[in-house]
């Protein structure tokens, strides 16, 4: 298709002559003056501007996920439907959404600049039939900041809607709004986007634009067009590749498809790989999750990214691919430099194979940064050691971000615990091998020696806390302390 066609608030929308590049938080307020969605930072922190969009969930059926509108570009809402707060207004009895009641009534709203953003969440989350959880509840209020109204009342009002799943017209629109993969080539104002839906048609765009950029959930790359006012004049995005998004049992372990979006691996990683769910449990927030992808987040290569770490603790494997087919390589070797990855041009990071997690093995990820949720880490350490039945380290993995250029295993502190017993004397010279593994940096989130310490102390942390259990359960838990316990006391 060479025009853009939506759904928006119930009617299909065509677009022909609008850049590609343009975010749909613009284009709802300059083009369409529909000023109830709100900017605030522009860059996805601070929920002001979410909307929400139909997507299928991990049973195949269509759910609404909430998004920042602020880093959709619009190609990205091809074929979707897209609700915002004006479509929550209705005439008669109804009057207005449960969600917007609630808020009301529990005064959950002072300057409103905040709430129409805060009420697309609690929308998601109305229509949520698995919020089972405490910290799921949290989780999806995280990435929306009032300055005003305090977040008792709002967290009261969504706790009334959440889960309750009406069956009212949304519910009715859902069935009606099964997004498929649509291919897209897109041109206005210079740019153009594309959206192939196989590999053969990447290779054959790829062939052609050598130079294009690719895109997944674009929460990385918007930034460059919102934030740096940069130019991109094609961008091939990965979005309409189905393969790419699968996530699958293997024999001894997992295949995750670089395409699923983290949302969508937090749900699979729950019960099969916990230490991944731990880091993803702090990943940005809801919007970002439901939009930012693993092939993004990995191939950005930032030492800060949050899901190296305990990939690299896990013994993943990278799957390249590119028209000459498929190629392995240990993640260990995927990141070569600063910002560097060893993708040759015109290949794409396919999907990340993790071998099972043996249960001999204690495996636990953590995140320090300086807010507990929607925050870049400090230091991110991911921890997996093995061992034999007499309690001896037969296979230690200790991957730390945070500490050097890129996301990198502690060798030295390695090489201390293998063949040791497991204990707190082997887990100290661990601690002091560390130093000689990493010099890190100091900058505005922390000083190097900080960073050092911190590291050390999440390898005793990770000793403390596995010492009765392998694996804790830990969904609820902070991610960078050590708890014991189902839940973390609040206050
Ligand atoms: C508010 C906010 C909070 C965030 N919080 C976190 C956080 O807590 N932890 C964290 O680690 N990150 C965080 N991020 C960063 C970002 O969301 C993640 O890194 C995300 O996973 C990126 O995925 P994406 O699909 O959106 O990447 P995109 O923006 O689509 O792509 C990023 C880059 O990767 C390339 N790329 C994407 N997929 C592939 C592929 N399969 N093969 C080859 N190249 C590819 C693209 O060409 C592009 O250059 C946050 C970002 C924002 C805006
Ligand atoms: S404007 Fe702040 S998250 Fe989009
Ligand atoms: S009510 Fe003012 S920012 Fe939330």
């Amino acid at each position: 298709m060479n025009h853009l066609r939506f759904n928006l608030n119930g009617e299909w929308i065509e677009e022909r002559d609008v850049s590609p590049t343009t975010t749909l938080l613009r284009y709802l307020r300059d083009r369409l003056g529909m000023t109830g969605t709100k900017e605030g930072c522009a860059e996805g922190d601070c929920g002001a501007c979410t909307v929400a969009i139909a997507e299928r969930g991990g049973d195949g059926k269509p759910v609404w996920r909430a998004v920042n509108s602020c880093l959709l570009l619009l190609p990205m809402v091809q074929g979707k439907h897209v609700l915002t707060v004006e479509a929550l207004k209705a005439e008669g009895a109804e009057g207005y959404h449960p969600a917007q009641v609630a808020m009301a009534r529990a005064l959950g709203s002072q300057c409103g600049y905040c709430t129409p953003g805060i009420v697309m969440t609690m929308f998601e989350a109305t229509y949520r039939a698995d919020l089972d959880a405490p910290w799921k509840l949290d989780d999806q209020l995280c990435g929306n900041l009032c300055r005003c109204t305090g977040y008792r009342p709002i967290r009261e009002a969504a706790e009334e809607v959440a889960g309750s799943c009406p069956n009212d017209r949304f519910a009715e629109e859902l069935k009606q709004a099964a997004p498929e993969s649509i291919a897209l080539d897109y041109e206005a104002k210079g740019q153009r986007y594309v959206t192939p839906t196989s590999f053969e048609a990447l290779w054959r765009e790829l062939d052609a634009h050598p130079d294009a950029r690719l895109v997944g959930g674009g929460t990385d790359l918007s930034l460059e067009v919102t934030k740096k006012f940069t130019v991109l004049p094609k961008l091939v995005s990965l979005e309409g590749i189905t393969e790419l998004k699968a996530l699958t049992e293997l024999d001894g372990g997992f295949r995750l498809g670089t395409g699923a979006t983290i949302s969508e691996l937090e749900a699979f990683c729950q019960e099969r790989l916990p230490s991944v769910h731990r880091m993803v449990r702090y990943f940005g927030a809801r919007q970002i999750k439901h939009r930012g992808t693993l092939g993004g987040n990995l191939c950005t290569a930032s030492p800060i990214g949050d899901l190296a770490p305990v990939l690299l603790s896990l013994g993943a494997t990278a799957i390249i691919r590119g028209r000459a087919g498929e190629r392995r390589v240990p993640l260990d070797e995927f990141f070569v430099g600063y910002r560097k990855t060893a993708l040759a041009p015109k290949e794409v990071l396919g999907a990340i194979e993790v071998p099972r997690v043996p249960s001999s093995a204690r495996a636990i990820s953590y995140k320090v940064s300086k807010r507990r949720e929607l925050d870049i880490s400090t230091v991110s350490a991911a921890f997996f050691v093995d061992t034999d039945a007499a309690g001896k380290v037969i296979e230690a993995r200790l991957a730390y971000g945070g500490m050097a250029a890129t996301p990198k295993r502690a060798s030295r502190a390695e090489a201390a615990l293998v063949g040791q017993p497991w204990s707190e004397a082997t887990v100290e010279l661990a601690a002091k091998a560390l130093a000689t593994d990493f010099t890190p940096m100091s900058d505005h989130r922390g000083s190097a020696a900080y960073r050092s310490l911190v590291a050390a102390n999440l390898l005793r942390g990770f000793f403390d806390e596995t010492r009765e259990v392998r694996q804790p359960a830990l969904a609820g838990q902070h991610a960078a302390t050590v708890q014991r316990g189902e839940e973390v006391p609040r206050g």
